[in-house]
């Protein structure tokens, strides 16, 4: 087997399954470039709130969005979308946008808007020096990347994830969330075929990465 040059690892989950701690882990370990969408969802989300485009009007937000100019600023290994040259700040995390962002994300205009922008991060990653880069949201493993190098799916008793959002001090409709990303039509949260799922429930975030790591040290050391 030869060694792959650019190595693209996919993480899908819900709320609060731990996908952004262990990637984040993830980059440090093999110089991947840290692309969490949930995040570019939050700032789209925040942008339509601010020009009062509502989510109940589909059509507007399709339009809305595609005529957005962004960009992407590289911080540390972590890729932020750019707006109009701006990046959003903590006001991604805010209780507006949390009870908002899934209501959003179902929007198939707005997932459109995102798709080609999402796989230009390899682009980013690329010139950015990086190995390769690790993707985490809810359909990247089943629509952003599909032949992505590794795909996994985390998971976690809901009681546990919403101890996990208090404890990082956050007010988040998780399950309501999860609800509606799971049962949307356009490009559903669901763990795809052939993707590697770990229940996160009773794992600390290093058993987690351990899981993630051995499979893809052992790709890199292939001769
Ligand atoms: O990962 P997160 O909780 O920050 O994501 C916020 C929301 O964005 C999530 O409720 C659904 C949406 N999302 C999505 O639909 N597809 C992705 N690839 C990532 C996030």
């Amino acid at each position: 087997m030869t060694t792959p040059d650019f190595i693209i690892v996919a993480i899908d989950g819900g709320a609060a399954s731990g996908k952004s701690s262990t990637a984040g882990v993830l980059s440090e370990r093999f110089n991947l470039l840290h692309v969490d969408t949930g995040s570019f969802y939050r700032a789209l989300t925040a942008e339509m709130l601010r020009r009062g485009v509502s989510p109940a009007d589909p059509t507007a937000v399709g339009t809305a969005v595609a005529a957005l100019q962004l960009g992407t600023r590289v911080t540390g290994r972590r890729a932020e979308m750019e707006i109009a040259g701006r990046v959003a700040g903590d006001e991604i995390r805010s209780k507006a946008v949390n009870d908002h962002v899934s209501l959003f994300a179902a929007i198939p205009g707005l997932r459109q808007a995102l798709l080609a922008y999402q796989r230009g991060q390899t682009v980013v990653a690329r010139r950015h020096g990086f190995r390769g880069l690790v993707m985490e949201g809810r359909d990247i493993g089943s629509v952003i990347f599909p032949d992505a190098d590794f795909r996994f799916f985390l998971y976690a008793d809901p009681a546990e994830r919403a101890r996990r959002r208090v404890a990082q001090g956050q007010l988040d409709t998780i399950h309501e969330r999860d609800r509606i990303d799971s049962s949307r039509k356009a490009s559903p949260l669901t763990c795809p075929p052939g993707a590697t799922a770990i229940d996160s429930t009773h794992l600390t975030r290093d058993e987690v990465v351990a899981r993630m790591a051995a499979p893809i040290a052992a790709r890199l050391a292939a001769p």
